[in-house]
């Protein structure tokens, strides 16, 4: 194939070349100026809400301890210290409360009135999570135009440094899609203003300040991430540039390749039911400990997102959804029959194996977030028979765990319905599943973490014991140290 000519640049034509390069150079840098100057006003009216909101609640708490410090909360049994501390309330987290029968509240609100309350996207109906993030950040339910002003920050943050995909294409093929995202974190903590902020010298009163900072860059680049390590791994390394109109979960499913609308709604109703579920579970507690030590927010949030790879937490989403697909191989149809999944259920659990979805550490009923994603797929896909065999399992798993006796919640939580939505419009590798669910996590323990920072909590620091002295203790020959 011939190659169109080079233009040939006389004298002339390149002086004018310069000058149209200079002057171009001068209209970028003046609307990088402006960029940069909107960024930091939407951002500064933000954050000013929050140092006024974060001020009286600091002013109240110290009021509170003031008064109240010295009094019981609750006691701890021998039990509670071998058994994963159930029960024992040891934490303050701000941005919502789980409560064993009516599932989680965010400041107050639940699943179902956050649908109907919080600001949707144009043209939508689901929350857009910028909104959820607002109302756990500032405390106050959104307008639209609050949720909007988040995009906005979010979108003008979206920006990932080179090295960060370098780093993530050094790892194998093979590598978890969440070992990926945790190692992509972790290449960019290179842009932590907080750790850059500390090593100059900063005020613990200010501590707060950059934290902020960086909550909200990491939020904004973690869908970039998250899309780049999807289209890297299962469509041949071809990325998709971000869309800088959409909203952040609408580019999400942009930048993974889907642009069905409903998909889009989808991730904003992802992105909004597992954004947060009260401070003590695995990934929300432990970024709020490893933020304790002062470590920045890339460090915090990592640390926490490879407590949810567990498969106890949030990586039962793949678990969920490999448990169908392996019951649909072995029975050789996509729509058994409730007996049919009666009976492997029991061969799960003769096999000494958990029933994936089922069972939660707190809520004792049917889990608002499976709720949610059910009535979702009533209203936009009723007849997938995925979606159809996920609650012909609702019907049959309660009844027999509730049989075994120990079980202590047989019901569904919100792993067990996110899978089948989620195959249905073509996102079947489920692998990947975790990695939407930490995307969303950041908003809860993000928000979370500024309020530990503004509100000047210490390093946390639990006391352990071993079995010998608790021997001793019983034998009533040694106290049990409360320092
Ligand atoms: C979520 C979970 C880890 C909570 O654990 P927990 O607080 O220890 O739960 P319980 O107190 O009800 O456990 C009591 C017993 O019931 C068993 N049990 C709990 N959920 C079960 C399930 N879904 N299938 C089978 N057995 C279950 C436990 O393994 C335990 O058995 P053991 O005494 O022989 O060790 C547990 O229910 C589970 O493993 N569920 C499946 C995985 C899952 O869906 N995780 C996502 C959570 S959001």
């Amino acid at each position: 194939m011939r190659r169109p000519p080079v233009p040939v640049r006389t004298g002339n034509s390149s002086a004018k070349a310069g000058a149209h390069k200079k002057s171009f150079l001068i209209f970028c840098a003046v609307i990088k100026q402006k960029q940069l100057q909107l960024k930091y006003m939407a951002i500064a009216t933000i954050k000013e809400r929050f140092k006024t909101k974060a001020d009286a609640a600091s002013q109240e708490i110290k009021e509170l301890l003031k008064q109240h410090g010295q009094k019981k909360i609750g006691e701890v049994t021998l039990a509670q210290i071998y058994q994963g501390m159930r029960g024992v309330t040891g934490l303050v987290s701000e941005t919502s409360l789980l409560d064993a029968q009516e599932g989680i509240r965010f400041r107050g609100y639940s699943i179902p009135e956050l649908r109907e309350k919080l600001p949707p996207a144009k043209g939508g109906s689901e929350p857009l999570p910028e909104g959820l993030f607002y109302l756990m950040l500032i405390g106050d339910l959104p307008t639209q135009e609050d949720a909007n002003e988040i995009t906005s920050v979010l979108q003008r943050r979206s920006h990932v440094p080179n090295h960060v995909f370098d780093t993530i294409d050094a790892l194998p093929l093979n590598t978890h899609p969440m070992t990926m995202f945790v190692i992509g974190v972790m290449a960019l903590q290179t842009e932590s203003n907080f750790s850059k902020e500390y090593a100059k010298g900063l005020a613990k009163k200010d501590y707060w300040s950059p934290m902020f900072d960086d909550a909200m860059d990491l939020i904004a680049r973690l869908p970039r991430i998250a899309a780049y390590i999807y289209r890297r791994k299962y469509k041949n390394n071809e990325h998709i540039q971000p869309n800088g109109l959409l909203d952040w979960a609408g580019n999400l499913a942009h930048m993974m390749g889907f642009e069905n609308e409903s998909f889009k709604e989808l991730m904003r109703l992802y992105m909004t039911i597992h954004a947060d579920h009260e401070g003590g579970n695995v990934s929300a507690h432990t970024t709020h400990l490893v933020g304790s030590a002062l470590s920045d927010p890339y460090l915090s949030y990592a640390a926490g997102m490879n407590g949810l790879a567990g498969p106890l937490h949030g990586l039962a989403n793949q678990e969920v959804i490999k448990w169908i697909f392996e019951m649909e191989d072995e029975l050789g149809t996509d729509s058994p029959t409730k007996e049919q999944i009666s009976d492997y259920v029991q061969k799960t659990l003769s096999a000494g194996k958990v029933v994936p979805g089922y069972g939660h550490a707190v809520l004792r009923k049917t889990d608002p977030r499976f709720t949610a994603q059910m009535e979702f797929a009533k209203k936009h896909i009723p007849d997938d028979k995925l979606v159809n065999t996920v609650w012909k399992v609702y019907e049959t798993v309660p009844s027999i765990l509730q049989s075994l006796g120990k079980v202590k919640n047989p019901w569904p939580n919100v792993d067990a319905h996110s899978g089948a939505l989620l195959v249905h419009y073509g996102l079947v590798e489920y692998e990947f599943y975790t990695v939407l669910f930490a995307v969303s996590r950041a908003l809860g323990v993000m928000a979370s973490l500024i309020w530990d920072r503004a509100l000047g909590f210490p390093i946390e620091r639990p006391k352990s014991v071993t079995t010998e002295s608790v021997k001793l203790w019983l034998e009533e020959k040694e106290e049990i140290w409360e320092g």
